[in-house]
């Protein structure tokens, strides 16, 4: 292994009390670049040198001493990669250098407050659908036009990185004034990107479509009754499908600038489906039954029905957790999957009389599914949910589920050891839809050290095939994904480590 420590990021953190500053969860400030190979002692296994490509994961790191309480999505983004081709592995990561890290880095201190203090608290404008957050870019990424786009779970402007050596390159231009959610989506059969984005200003929500050129074509209003919390999007080939769903914030305590998140259990669900180049115009409005979800897995078309995959929340607004500190109930149950209960759901929109069906598929409480993109927006058969730990935000094992057949398999990362969302990378000149592996970062709270791991998907049952150890042990974060070499200009000259 060859590894380098190209910078550390200076904190002012001083109290880690915090249950979100500690265990999987212990912030670190070290950006390194590292570069495996077979034979190395850091390297458990053996690299494949069938896959070829990035697996890139983003999280939040507390960089400055919090103004008031602190939740865990208030934190700096820091990305990191691990591009694998030829049989080698080579590590990076780097914090996401936004307008509000560059702010705090220059004073020294937070400049902003976040989720669970009063906006007024911070000293500066900011961003997301509350308006007064640091838009730490930290929530979720995609690679799209070549490069990483990072995003914020509340919108945020959207920030470019090269996806195998981070380099940064700034906010993206086209993102529209209300910026974009966290959770674009990727079309791999057009080259397409989609995106929604939600304020609390009519209409409340927009939808746009970025060409593969990485220009705007698409940007039209989505009206809604009043401020919603979408967080995620599906899309078929012919739909985009945005949602309406009875969790918001109070609008009474709203015009008090008080934003206390409420369930409305005697509302529907409301699935809006867009012609992916449609207008306001075009949107069909389809009922289901009250929930939340927060994340959406794959979304398709079947003759004159329109069939969408994710997880169906028992307990949308959950009681306080059970262990939490004082002040911290709240937050934490919003964070405990246990507490939700999400479910693997399937609803199916049916065109021709407006109806919606739906049916449970398991009845475990899973979350943060992933699948092989090249299905997006088609009919896929495999699917791979986390299993979290139920009062925490971590993940203890994965799910496969093969979805025609409704058989699934589970694997355990084993005690004390917390998984990352585990996208799923196509073996080179792939055959079947499972012809891969699935690729997660490992937080070991007991060994105290981070591995880069590799799970065969069609020998899921056997655990990994390899383990990568990581320069140093990581924070746990929340959204990931696989970029293909070819797709992020990896040619078949690029040799990791030459
Ligand atoms: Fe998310």
């Amino acid at each position: 292994m060859n590894m380098q420590l190209v910078n550390t990021v200076q904190s002012t953190l001083k109290n880690t009390e915090h249950p979100y500053m500690q265990g999987a969860w212990r912030p670190t400030y070290n950006e390194w670049n590292a570069i495996y190979a077979n034979g190395d002692a850091q390297v458990i296994g053996t690299i494949p040198d069938d896959i070829d490509g990035v697996y890139i994961r983003t999280g939040e790191v507390p960089v400055h001493e919090p103004i008031g309480r602190y939740h865990p999505f208030d934190g700096d983004g820091l990305i990191h990669s691990m591009s694998f081709k030829g049989g080698r592995a080579s590590y990076r990561n780097r914090f996401v250098r936004t307008k509000g890290f560059q702010a705090e880095a220059e004073a020294g201190r937070a400049l902003w407050a976040g989720l669970l203090e009063p906006p007024h608290k911070s000293t500066r404008p900011g961003w997301g659908a509350q308006e007064w957050l640091k838009d730490s870019s930290s929530t979720d990424v995609v690679v799209h036009a070549g490069k990483i786009l990072s995003s914020f779970y509340q919108c945020g402007e959207g920030y470019r990185l090269d996806p195998f050596t981070l380099e940064q390159f700034g906010t993206e231009g086209w993102v529209p004034l209300d910026g974009i959610s966290a959770h674009t989506k990727i079309d791999e059969a057009t080259g397409e990107l989609l995106f929604f984005n939600y304020s609390k200003h009519a209409p409340y929500m927009h939808y746009g479509v970025v060409g593969p050129d990485n220009k705007l074509k698409h940007y039209v209003p989505v009206p809604l009754p009043g401020p919603r919390l979408p967080h995620d999007m599906a899309f078929t080939k012919n739909y985009a499908i945005v949602n309406d769903m009875p969790l918001y914030w109070n609008p009474e305590l709203l015009e008090r600038n008080l934003h206390v998140v409420q369930f409305h259990p005697d509302q529907k669900t409301r699935f809006g489906l867009i012609p992916r180049m449609g207008g306001p115009e075009d949107i069909r409005w389809f009922e289901a039954e009250p929930t939340y979800t927060l994340h959406w897995l794959n979304a398709w078309e079947e003759g004159d029905e329109v069939i969408l995959d994710g997880y169906f929340q028992e307990e949308p607004q959950p009681k306080s957790h059970p262990d939490a500190p004082d002040g911290l109930e709240r937050m934490m149950a919003y964070l405990s999957q246990g507490l939700m209960k999400p479910k693997l759901h399937r609803w199916r929109f049916i065109l021709k009389t407006g109806q919606t069906t739906e049916e449970r598929l398991d009845e475990r409480v899973l979350e943060f599914g992933m699948f092989n993109l090249k299905y997006a927006g088609k009919p896929y058969r495999y699917a791979y949910s986390a299993v979290p730990e139920p009062y925490w935000f971590l993940f203890t094992g994965l799910v496969k589920h093969d979805l025609v057949n409704g058989t699934s398999e589970e694997i355990s990362f084993g005690p004390g050891r917390f998984g990352s969302e585990t996208p799923f990378a196509p073996r080179i000149n792939a055959k079947d839809e499972d012809d891969g592996y699935l690729v997660s970062f490992i937080a070991d709270v007991e060994a105290d050290r981070s591995e880069c791991v590799l799970i065969d998907a069609k020998r899921f049952s056997e655990g990994p095939v390899c383990r990568i150890i990581l320069p140093e042990r990581f924070c746990s974060g929340t959204h990931s994904v696989w970029a293909n070499g070819n797709d992020i200009g990896m040619g078949p000259n690029t040799v990791l480590g030459a």
